[in-house]
């Protein structure tokens, strides 16, 4: 049948999520999938039902589509989607939720707090130390993200934050190797290493230079590669994951670490992360479409 490939969308990374999508529509095809373009900003969801398709490949970023909303009204048509189910999607786009949910569940993550308007600043600083980083909880791709150096600088990135989500986290500084771990149905892929210019791995970078360096394999010991991957597993199952998401980590010089977050619909441009893990462990970029499609669920 008809599978629609939902992209675009009305977050902050709407950009971002046109050229995964485009990438993802012409994997399929190649593989004789039916797939269509479908944008939930262009036109109403419920569309989908009424125009037949059978299947949902959902590939839009941030909110409004990775957050659980688009899965509930796929819910209600009865439409089979990829990825995370309603409850993980709303939890995994929260990553202040997320990181409750995995200090309950004993999976690392950097020590947090909320910040509000009256939060003194002084106090934060002193509970987490310095640099900081402050993040508008539901957003993806570092936008709105700063790295906070000196407690003067605190108070212009929590309003940044603010400015894109009224739910603001400040979360200590790790220093360590940035890491991802992507998950494909049940399976931990290989981990892909990040090397980036100190304080250069931003929305820019991430996308559209060629000033970030990625390695996959890793690199990083053995010991500490399967460590890290079982416990990639375990931090999207505890969430209620499904079909395949990548998870954020950092690895101290010590070699323990902590996981920074969850994507449930991770990149799929030719900068992004998911794929370069799949092709290292084996699957072409079509195949690792066709794999995730075959996820789709209701
Ligand atoms: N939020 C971006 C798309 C990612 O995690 O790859
Ligand atoms: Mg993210």
């Amino acid at each position: 049948g008809k599978v629609a490939v939902l992209m675009g969308g009305k977050s902050g990374e709407r950009e971002i999520s046109l050229i995964s999508g485009k990438a993802v529509l012409e994997a399929l095809r190649s593989r004789g999938v039916d797939a269509h373009a479908f944008d939930p900003a262009a036109r109403p969801v419920w569309d989908l039902a009424k125009e037949g398709f059978s299947r949902a490949f959902l590939i839009l970023h941030g909110r409004f589509g990775e957050d659980g909303t688009i899965q509930g009204a796929l819910e209600t048509m009865g439409i089979p989607y990829t990825g995370s189910g309603v409850m993980a999607s709303a939890i995994a786009m929260d990553k202040w939720r997320t990181k409750l949910v995995w200090q309950a569940a004993g999976v690392p993550t950097p020590r947090f707090r909320l910040l509000n308007a009256d939060t003194d600043f002084a106090q934060v600083v002193a509970e987490l130390g310095l640099p900081l980083f402050v993040k508008p909880a539901r957003e993806g791709s570092s936008i709105g993200v700063t790295k906070v150096e000196s407690i003067e600088d605190l108070a212009a990135a929590f309003k940044l934050a603010h400015e894109l989500d009224p739910l603001v986290i400040v979360e200590e500084f790790v220093a360590g190797q940035e890491l991802t771990a992507a998950v494909l149905g049940d399976t931990p892929l290989p981990l892909v290493r990040i090397e980036a210019p100190e304080g250069k791995y931003d929305y820019q970078n991430k996308y559209f230079t060629d000033v970030v360096h990625y390695h996959c394999p890793s690199g990083i010991p053995t010991d500490r590669e399967e460590a890290i991957r079982a416990a990639a597993l375990t931090a999207f199952q505890v969430l209620g994951c499904r079909g395949w998401a990548r998870a954020d980590v950092i690895l101290r010089a010590d070699g323990s670490f902590s996981f920074l977050e969850m994507n449930t619909a991770p990149g799929m441009t030719s900068h992004s992360l998911v794929p370069m893990a799949a092709r290292v462990a084996g699957t072409a970029f079509e195949d690792l479409c066709v794999e995730i499609l075959k996820g789709a669920r209701l």
